[in-house]
């Protein structure tokens, strides 16, 4: 949701600045812009649309300079307009800020800036950051930026510059995920590792409350309330470079679609403990007394992460016996959610940096319960701010629609219940049967993608369809759930998700030949009442698509398409199911000339409630 990046060094700014916009445009793409000190004062170059159309206007009206910060929005106060797009001015234009996050009492101040003489050009909240920096400039950026602050209410990750104190860069954090990137004889500042992978790896993730000040020579971090000077920990980024391109692959979607067999295998290496049928977890900072003093556990997160969430709570209260409870993450803190000291609470989130699945977190957090973060982004705020957790290491996932971040998700679950489980109920024997089970599925997953071609053309049958609906039963009706997810996010056909059984007591209305029906029917435990369910729509004319593990006679004759997935545990079918449907989502949306990797009103992470 919106992507900084800032440099101060030797080198042309612009050209890097670009290039950052670049591999942070998943986080939002409806305008972008820069601003350069050129060496007089703040130059700035802004375009609605695509980073392209920045580029364009940076080729033709170049700005000079060694540094600079730059913005790319996704809207939330005002139009994608050029004129709503970042950075925003002062009025004397010697100062430019850029902002991700939102000022709650934007307006307030504005009016009182307004009334104090200050002209506003845009209906953004961002340009009162400008302003009230500007009014309380005497000298010292850092210092009118410390000023200023406290004045806010709200979340934010911003970078400053002016022309009345040229040679820095300040960027402050609340709320709104910011780093700083270490080079030698140049920094940088970003929202997110990959705008600056290509020049940097050590890296220092600010706190909230923190204010960077970046220089070619050095930096300081001070807090935001004493204004004195603080130490953070250096990180080093073992993500690659070639690990954020596409690497030949049409979209990052697909590339995150077919990565799948090694991601998955990255979720599980080191931790799976075959002989004891159970997982090793290092990173959940929780003891086997911890875990057995568990009376139930709330699963809170959002989206595609929220369907992984209902797949664990089928694995965990079948296998290890606790009762769970999976919520929204939008939801929870608006509720008097019943959460104790002997609650825990699994996040589970891509980024670490959802606001919602943050807010729910540190709620539950705050009446006794212990958090563990379910988390792909290393370093990211509820990892960090997470009592524990296991990272999925799924690899950077670029694609806004979530992919291989899902199938990772179930499998770290799948681990921790197979470890809370083995403290409680299950045997060696079906420990062992799990840890087997979960050996094959990188290699099961190839198999199915190397069936592609077979979706890609059923979705060249069903790319005009206007509905579609997804129908599942037991463990595949979250996958059913994510089925639909995917594609109305990236192909914009409606679509949903139901329990297939549920279907009889009114989504069957719709059918009839118009309405594709998927339905999830592996063959297992419920096999024999999805078949009933397929039934009901072949005689309401419905044209069925179905997930089939195996020839089952009791499907002759009632299916217009066949995807075939292989055989696996009940628990383990929507890791296989879901993976097709990724792919008939991708193909849909491609065929009908949908932006696949950035759809349509869409970030990939959402840090702002
Ligand atoms: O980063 P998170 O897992 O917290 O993100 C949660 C949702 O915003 C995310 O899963 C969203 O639903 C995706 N676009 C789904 O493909």
């Amino acid at each position: 949701m919106c992507g900084i990046v800032g440099y101060v060094g030797a080198r042309v700014a612009t050209p890097l600045l670009v290039e950052g916009l670049k591999r942070l445009e998943y986080r939002g793409y409806d305008s972008a812009g820069i601003a350069v000190m050129n060496g007089k004062g703040v130059e700035t170059r802004k375009a609605a649309g695509k980073i392209s159309q920045l580029e364009s206007v940076v080729l033709s009206s170049p700005v000079h300079g060694t540094l600079g910060i730059a913005h790319t929005r996704w809207a939330t106060h005002g139009a994608p307009t050029t004129c709503n797009a970042h950075p925003h001015h002062s009025c004397d234009d010697a100062i430019a800020v850029v902002h991700n996050g939102i000022i709650e009492n934007a307006s307030t101040l504005r009016k009182l800036l307004e009334d104090r003489g200050h002209e506003f050009r845009s209906e953004t909240d961002t340009e009162v950051l400008a302003h009230l920096i500007e009014e309380h400039f005497d000298g010292s950026l850092e210092t009118a930026v410390i000023d200023a602050l406290r004045h806010v209410e709200g979340t934010y990750g911003i970078a400053v510059v002016s022309s009345r104190d040229p040679n820095k860069i300040v960027a402050a954090r609340k709320g709104s995920p910011l780093l700083i990137g270490l080079g030698d004889g140049e920094h940088f500042v970003a929202s997110d590792v990959s705008a600056i992978l290509a020049h940097t790896r050590q890296v220092i993730y600010l706190d909230d409350g923190d204010v960077a000040v970046l220089c070619r020579d050095g930096y300081r971090i001070l807090d935001v309330n004493a204004a004195s000077q603080i130490d953070r920990q250096v990180s080093r980024i073992d993500w690659d470079l070639d690990m954020i391109e596409r690497g030949g692959f049409a979209h990052f979607m697909l590339k995150e679609i077919f990565e799948q067999p090694a991601s998955v295998e990255n979720t599980m290496r080191g931790r799976l403990l075959a002989e004891e049928g159970t997982a090793k977890l290092g990173g959940l900072n929780m003891t086997a007394d911890d875990l057995l003093h568990i009376e139930n556990i709330v699963i809170t997160a959002c989206g595609t992460s929220w369907h992984s969430a209902l797949i664990a709570e089928h694995m965990i209260e079948e296998c290890a016996r606790v009762p769970v409870e999976v919520e929204y993450a939008s939801e929870f803190r608006y509720r008097n959610p019943i959460v104790s000291d002997r609650t825990l609470c699994i996040v589970i989130s891509q980024s670490g940096e959802t606001a919602d699945t943050l807010a729910a977190m540190r709620e539950a957090q705050q009446r006794g319960a212990r958090a563990i973060g379910i988390v792909n982004v290393v370093g990211s705020t509820i990892a960090r701010e997470s009592d524990g957790g296991v990272y999925i290491h799924a690899g950077p996932e670029i694609g806004v629609a979530s992919t291989k971040a899902f199938t990772s998700q179930v499998m770290a679950l799948a681990m921790f219940t197979l470890k809370l489980a083995r403290l409680r109920s299950l045997s060696v024997l079906q420990g062992r049967n799990i840890v087997q089970a979960m050996h094959q599925l990188p290699q099961q997953i190839q198999q199915i993608l190397d069936g592609a071609p077979i979706i890609e053309r059923i979705a060249d049958e069903f790319k005009e369809a206007t509905n579609f609906l997804y129908l599942g039963r037991g463990y595949n009706f979250p996958a059913a759930l994510e089925g639909a997810l995917k594609l109305k996010e990236i192909s914009y056909i409606h679509a949903e998700g139901y329990p297939a059984a549920e279907m009889k007591h009114g989504p069957i209305a719709l059918i009839d030949e118009n309405m594709p029906v998927v339905f999830i029917a592996p063959h297992d435990s419920v096999f024999d009442k999805i078949c009933s369910n397929i039934q009901e729509v072949k005689a309401r004319g419905g044209r069925v698509i179905a997930l089939t593990s195996r020839d089952e006679p009791a499907l002759a004759g009632l299916l217009d398409y066949e995807i075939r997935i292989p055989e696996t545990i009940d628990m383990f079918t929507p890791v296989l199911a879901s993976v097709p449907l990724q792919l008939l989502a991708y193909y849909i949306a491609v065929k009908r000339g949908a932006n696949v990797d950035q759809p349509r009103n869409l970030a990939k992470s959402v840090t702002v409630e």
